[in-house]
């Protein structure tokens, strides 16, 4: 019989990005045309508790943004989680209808996906769920399975790099060094709260009709093993510069896909325009933005307070959140019902 069971697990942030599907795959199976590498961010994360029981008559899914009443997930998102949960019950031999409830500790409009760290915690609750004895590797692959590929580098401690592989068993993330192996700080800078125009999942599928998508797929064949050597390193000054390129270079490939995607405002660009200025003064803090407008700056435990002040007075700066590196997915015994 399966147990109600309860996981956590951060968000993450990439340094190097996620962007396409490999050319020849199929969609479901979520293998990346790139490796990517990126840190688990401890102050945005999920919980998440499922429960399989005969008692339901139907699955339920709620979630709960932080500061928000629980809401009755409906739609693609409902069908997609049920997709994932669907996946366990026939690895379990399992047909008990399930109630889930996710609670995310960051606000819905910081533009923080909450897929990366909604599908890792619901796929270690429902692995929880059956007392699954799963290694690591296998709960990245599955994880990866859910939809949200970045969601499979959640699942491990620190800093981190999921490997393209070559298949389905081969494409998960491995750990390259534990959250505290470096004090970095990911300040996470919001500048719009409304929700973005163009998923993930759309840019990832109109990628490679960028003419620079190619591009950018050779120029990472250097950049990986820079951006792992400056984290061993500890080396902010080489692992800024790489980060801004690769953040620079998604967003090309977006800006020129057909349809073109958009996704920076005017206060994307004056967060930019900030960290070129502070960098000048000495203080060092670079940029990195995922599928949305909102800055990441990547900076020391050190220089957190005084960028975060800063920050703060630019005229197009709605809020902040400061992160911390951590640890991956784990399994908690509180539920949340
Ligand atoms: C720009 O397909 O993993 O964040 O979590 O829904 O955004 P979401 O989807 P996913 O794409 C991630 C794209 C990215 C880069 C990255 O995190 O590697």
């Amino acid at each position: 019989m399966p147990v109600k069971a309860t996981a956590i697990s951060p968000a993450n942030i990439a340094f190097i990005k996620y962007w396409g599907r490999k050319e020849g795959t199929e969609d479901k199976d979520v293998i990346p045309s790139n490796g990517s590498i990126s840190m688990n961010i401890d102050n945005c994360y999920t919980v998440t508790t499922t429960e399989f029981s005969s008692r339901y008559k139907e699955d339920e899914i709620w979630i709960q943004f932080f500061g928000q009443n629980p809401q009755r997930v409906t739609g693609s998102q409902f069908e997609r989680v049920i997709a994932h949960v669907n996946r366990f019950r026939q690895l379990n031999n399992c047909d008990l209808k399930i109630k889930v409830v996710s609670e995310n500790s960051f606000p819905s409009d910081a533009g923080i996906a909450a897929s990366a760290s909604g599908f890792s915690a619901l796929t270690m609750a429902l692995a929880g769920a059956f007392k699954m004895k799963l290694k690591l590797k296998e709960l990245s692959i599955l994880t990866r399975l859910a939809g949200s590929g970045s969601a499979c580098r959640s699942v491990i401690d620190g800093f981190v790099e999921w490997r393209v592989g070559y298949n389905s068993e081969t494409s998960y993330a491995i750990q390259i060094a534990p959250p505290e192996f470096w004090d970095l700080a990911d300040l996470v800078v919001v500048v719009k709260d409304e929700k973005k125009e163009f998923s993930s999942l759309h840019g990832h599928s109109v990628a490679h009709t960028s003419p620079f998508y190619k591009r950018r797929l050779e120029l990472l064949k250097k950049r990986i093993p820079l951006v792992r050597k400056a984290i061993n390193k500890k080396d902010l000054f080489l692992l800024g510069e790489l980060i801004e390129e690769d953040a620079v270079e998604l967003h090309l490939v977006a800006m020129s896909s057909k349809p073109p995607i958009f996704y920076w405002n005017e206060g994307t660009m004056e967060v930019i325009h900030f960290l070129r200025q502070i960098r000048k003064n000495g203080l060092l803090g670079y940029f990195t933005i995922d599928a949305g407008p909102n800055v990441h700056i990547i900076c020391l435990q050190k220089d957190l307070e005084k960028i975060d002040k800063e920050v703060k007075r630019l005229k197009n700066v709605l809020f902040t959140i400061k992160n911390s590196p951590c640890v991956g997915t784990r399994l908690i015994s509180k539920h949340l019902f």
